[in-house]
């Protein structure tokens, strides 16, 4: 079963202004808890024991302060790195080489939330460790992200927020990668906006016919509008209250 994972937290939040001006984004309350706890319980519950957090800006020290060595979350180990420029999403993930060491790994956005566990698709990734995997979600604005277009079945391609849309399916921020994914970031051209795309990662897995994708089943969502924010609080208070009833009845 897979142990490393990377959650990338860099990044500027410029769209939750004034929000962001002093706090980062990952800091804010999400539910009863700050946002960059969703996506730890989201990888420990799946079985995630080490744990790489991208940071970026000026908050390092929060964070630290905060999450400590990550035993309270049960991780067995917890690295932090620091990205010195929002550069996009796969200039933070290039952070990760030494940490993956060639392992495949599990990567997961520091602003994205889920209601229900991901451990099946980790597990049925883990069986072809040499392909990459990604998780689709339908939803109603599908231009304010990687949009995947599906032929019988079959994935063609990934566009970065098109307009419009050719199809309903957004890519959400959880990506499986083999340990070889680093060569290929490494040559990565910054995109017309200026950033390392992870979409463009995904399509070269794509084209080279190693990409594998589900369909998430659960609520998703990102947290890094306004709308995003509200629906992701929603969510990550039923997960808590859901978790409380659980430790009610099983106590620890
Ligand atoms: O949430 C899923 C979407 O995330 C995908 O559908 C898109 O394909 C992907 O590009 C991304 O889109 P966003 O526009 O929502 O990405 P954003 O710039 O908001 O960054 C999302 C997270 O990625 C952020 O919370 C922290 C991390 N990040 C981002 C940047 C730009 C970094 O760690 N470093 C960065 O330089």
């Amino acid at each position: 079963m897979l142990r490393k994972g990377v959650i990338l937290a860099g990044g500027t939040g410029s769209r939750l202004n004034p929000l962001t001006r002093v706090t980062n984004k990952h800091l804010l309350p999400v539910g009863p808890e700050p946002m960059i706890f969703h996506p730890i319980r989201t990888l420990v519950e799946a079985g995630i024991t080490e744990l790489l957090i991208v940071l970026g800006g000026e908050s390092v020290g929060d964070f630290v302060r905060l999450l400590g060595d990550g035993s309270e979350f049960g991780l067995s180990i917890l690295y932090y790195a620091h990205q010195a420029r929002p550069d996009g999403i796969a200039g933070a993930l290039r952070l990760a080489e030494r940490f993956i060491n060639g392992e495949p790994f599990v990567v997961m956005l520091g602003d994205n939330v889920v209601d229900s566990s991901i451990r099946p698709y980790l597990e049925r990734f883990a069986e072809s460790p040499e392909r990459a995997r990604i998780l689709l979600k339908k939803v109603p604005h599908p231009e304010r992200f990687g949009v995947a277009v599906i032929r019988d079945g079959t994935l063609v391609e990934i566009l970065e927020k098109p307009a419009p849309p050719p199809s309903d399916l957004a890519v959400t921020g959880i990506y499986m990668y083999p340990g070889d994914v680093f060569p290929i970031v490494r040559n990565l051209k910054p995109s017309g906006r200026g950033e390392l795309e992870i979409t463009d990662v995904n399509n070269h897995y794509l084209h080279a016919g190693r990409l594998d994708y589900d369909i998430f089943p659960g609520t998703w969502t990102d947290a890094g509008t306004f709308p995003s924010l509200r629906s992701a609080a929603e969510t990550a208070w039923k997960v808590a209250e859901a978790r409380r009833d659980k430790e009610k009845k099983e106590p620890i």
